[in-house]
Parts: C-alpha cells; sequence; structure tokens
C-alpha cells in the first residue's frame, strides 16, 4: 500500500457516473463525469430505469478513465469510497456494488459516504486547493459552518462542526416539498426550456426584469402545522420537519404554481410549445441550442417571468441562509448542489456576505453538480479516522445527513 492518502471516489446516485481520485482530501489528481443529460432530456427528467442502465455502462470506463488521468493504478490506492445514498436505488446499487467488489478484490478499505455531506465536502476541497495556490487569507478551517445544499433533490441548511478530524452535521432547515432545483427545472419545462432547466433559467434572467412579477414566499409559521404530516416529497421523507424552526424551512411548490398561473394568464404556452420544438424537441432542432437561440424565442413577458422566478428563489434562500448562520453564530457559510452553479445566486450571496461580514465559499462550478472528488474529499477524514464500511453496506435512498 502506497502512503499518499489516494482515495478512489465512486458517486452513481443519480444522473451522472462519476469517478475521481484525490490525495489527502484536498488536490484532485482526476475528477471524470459522465453524464445521462442527453438520456433524460427528451423525458423532460430523470426516468430511473434509464439511469441504471447507463450507469451499469459508463462505470467501468469511467472509473478506468480516472485512474488514468490520475497516473495511478489500482495498485496505488489506499481506500475506495463510494456514495451510498440518497439517491435512486437501482443507481446507487451499481456504483455501491462496483466499488465493493473492487474493494474486496484489492483489498482496499471501503468507506461510505453520505451524498449531501460530499456535496459540503465539494466546498471544503476548493478551500483547500485555493489555500494551497493562494496567499490570500482563509477562514479557519476548523469553525462551525453553515451549510445550504441546494440541488434538484435537495435544499437543506445544516451547520456542520469539525471534531476530532471528522465532521458532524446537525440539520437546522430543509425544504417542506419542493427542492429549488427542482422548482428550476418545473418552470424551465413549463417555458419549453430544456433540461435540466437551471442552467437555462439561469443564462437568460438577465435579460428579464426581476421585478416585474412579485413572487412572495409565504412563512411557514408554527412547527405545529407541520408537525406529524407525513412527507410529501422524497427530499422531506429524508428528514423531518417538526423539530426544525419554521424560520430555516422551504417551499417551493407554490412558485410554481404561481408561474403556471402566470404562463395561463399571459397565454405563454403556445409560445412555449413552439420554442421546445424549435430549440429542443423538433426535427430541426440544433444538437446544442446556444442561450442567443434560446434568448431570440423568447418575449420580454416570458423573460420577466424568468428573472421574477429566480430573484424570488435566490432571495428566499439568502434570507433563510443568513438568518440561520446569524442565529446559530456561525461565521462562514458554504453553499453547495447544482444550484450553487447559478451566478444570480453566487452575486447576492458574496455581496450580502461582505456587507454582514460574514465568510461566503462555493465550489468551483464543476464541483456543484454531482461528481465523485466530493465523494473521496468527504471520505478522508473517515478514513484517516478508521471509519470503514461494513461488508455487508447497503444502498440506502433516503439516508439522512446529521438528525
Ligand atoms: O447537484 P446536482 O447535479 O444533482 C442533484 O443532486 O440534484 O443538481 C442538479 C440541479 C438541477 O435541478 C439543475 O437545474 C440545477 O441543479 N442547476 C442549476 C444551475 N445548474 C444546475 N440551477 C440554477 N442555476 C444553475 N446555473
Ligand atoms: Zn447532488
Amino acid at each position: 500500500m502506497s502512503s499518499r492518502g489516494l482515495i478512489l471516489g465512486i458517486e452513481s446516485s443519480c444522473d451522472e457516473t462519476a469517478a475521481a481520485v484525490v490525495e489527502r482530501g484536498s488536490l484532485t489528481l482526476s475528477s471524470v463525469v459522465a453524464s445521462q443529460i442527453a438520456t433524460h432530456a427528451r423525458y423532460g427528467g430523470v426516468v430511473p430505469e434509464l439511469a441504471s442502465r447507463e450507469h451499469l455502462r459508463a462505470i467501468v470506463p469511467v472509473v478506468r478513465a480516472a485512474l488514468a488521468e490520475a497516473a495511478v493504478t489500482l495498485a496505488d490506492l489506499d481506500a475506495i469510497a463510494v456514495t451510498s445514498g440518497p439517491g435512486l436505488a437501482g443507481a446507487l446499487l451499481v456504483g455501491l456494488t462496483y466499488a465493493k467488489a473492487l474493494a474486496f478484490a484489492q483489498n482496499l478499505p471501503l468507506i461510505a459516504v453520505n451524498h449531501l455531506e460530499g456535496h459540503i465536502h465539494a466546498v471544503l476541497l476548493h478551500e483547500q486547493e485555493t489555500a494551497q495556490s493562494s496567499l490570500d487569507a482563509q477562514p479557519a478551517p476548523d469553525a462551525p459552518a453553515l451549510a445550504l445544499v441546494v440541488s434538484g433533490g435537495h435544499t437543506h441548511l445544516y451547520l456542520a462542526r469539525p471534531t476530532n478530524g471528522t465532521w458532524s452535521y446537525s440539520l437546522v432547515g430543509r425544504t417542506v416539498d419542493d427542492a429549488a432545483g427542482e422548482a428550476y427545472d418545473k418552470v424551465a419545462k413549463l417555458l419549453g426550456l430544456g433540461y435540466p432547466g437551471g442552467p437555462w433559467i439561469d443564462a437568460l434572467a438577465p435579460h428579464g426584469d426581476p421585478h416585474a412579477v412579485p413572487f412572495s414566499f409565504a412563512q411557514i409559521k408554527t412547527k405545529a402545522h407541520l408537525a406529524g404530516k407525513p412527507a410529501r416529497t422524497k427530499a422531506a421523507k429524508s428528514a423531518p420537519i417538526a423539530a426544525l424552526d419554521p424560520h430555516f424551512l422551504f417551499s417551493f411548490s407554490g412558485i410554481k404554481t404561481a408561474a403556471l398561473r402566470y404562463v395561463e394568464l399571459h397565454n405563454l404556452r403556445p409560445e412555449a410549445e413552439s420554442r421546445r420544438e424549435a430549440l429542443f424537441t423538433g426535427p430541426d432542432a440544433p444538437a446544442h441550442p446556444t442561450i442567443d437561440q434560446a434568448l431570440a424565442t423568447c418575449d420580454p413577458t416570458t423573460l420577466d417571468l424568468i428573472a421574477s422566478f429566480q430573484h424570488a428563489v435566490v432571495g428566499d434562500l439568502l434570507k433563510k441562509t443568513f438568518a440561520a448562520a446569524e442565529s446559530l453564530s456561525a461565521s462562514r457559510i458554504l453553499v453547495t448542489g447544482g444550484v450553487a452553479a447559478n451566478r444570480e445566486l453566487r452575486a447576492r450571496f458574496t455581496a450580502e456576505a461582505a456587507r454582514r461580514g460574514l465568510h461566503v465559499a462555493f465550489p468551483t462550478l464543476a464541483l456543484s453538480t454531482d461528481n465523485a472528488a466530493m465523494i473521496a474529499a468527504a471520505a478522508w477524514p473517515r478514513f484517516t479516522a478508521g471509519q470503514f464500511a461494513p461488508p455487508d453496506l447497503s444502498a440506502n435512498p433516503s439516508l439522512a445527513l446529521g438528525i
């Protein structure tokens, strides 16, 4: 066994098959992601059966590519880390089974990583990589941090604390229904934009008036109101609501319905349908539509809706995240997950943090969405603490973090 501290990470929880080699949890030697977007795009969302099939196809070449890119062999590795949940059951099983077999065959320890913990470590990994290459003042790496994980499956707030070299997490808030990324994807679909919708809305929003449509969020009032109610979505099932401060609860299903009403009121559906046909599904649709092509198909009313939707969602995420950080005395905010790639979100969180004298950090754009470098990085503290997975480790689609 080498002493380089090399961990091979494997991630297959949703629609990306990913593998990466990370040294000592702080230096990415390779990060390979095979996206299934093209497979799922025509259905406007992830089809679980297709996801499992695509993972089966991609897992071996993706792992090989990650090793080759890092210029290492299996014999150089110190451990294998894999996402054990949450995610799609069949999708998780592909990565998990492969990782278990590889660890067994190579006589390497296996480390199970929660996908959400992985997203948080995407920021920590980026912080460490930039600390190594810059002289800028970095926040104390062992200070407690408030983490917002905002993706297609989650909108969760955690207090993350380093304890004796490993991290512990307390759930502070979360969505009671849709995840923010899910709302982005649904509103984009409604407007005839491609899948996933987040990047399209991100790119088109600067062309509309963010104050044109006064979207608002009802404050979720009391714990009693939600206590004992069954969870309505997969995201909600992974963590209980009743124990949380209602000020830190999110709800994105209302804004999706409000967007639908706006589309109907302004008769935007025919325009959306012709946009979908021209750009994404029709026989003459370009292979890779550009932003300019999408922009040319949007009238000002649609652009106003897009800008206002994004402004409202980012505003709500910002308000509750900073309120939680303040209330829990966290001087550092980590924002991660696919929606953390959003430009308006990054700009407004950065400006608000500066205004309040807090530190905010994001992953690189590539590490914001699903990848395996974050899984290998999250595994490093567990490796040094000897926290290895049992031989009967199984996938847990609703695995919770920090309850
Ligand atoms: O983290 P991720 O790759 O997968 C999940 O764990 O869900 O996040 C994917 C989500 C999708 O909903 C996608 O629309 C959203 O992240 N997303 C964005 C942007 N890029 C990806 N949302 C807003 N703006 C973006 N630039
Ligand atoms: Zn994710």
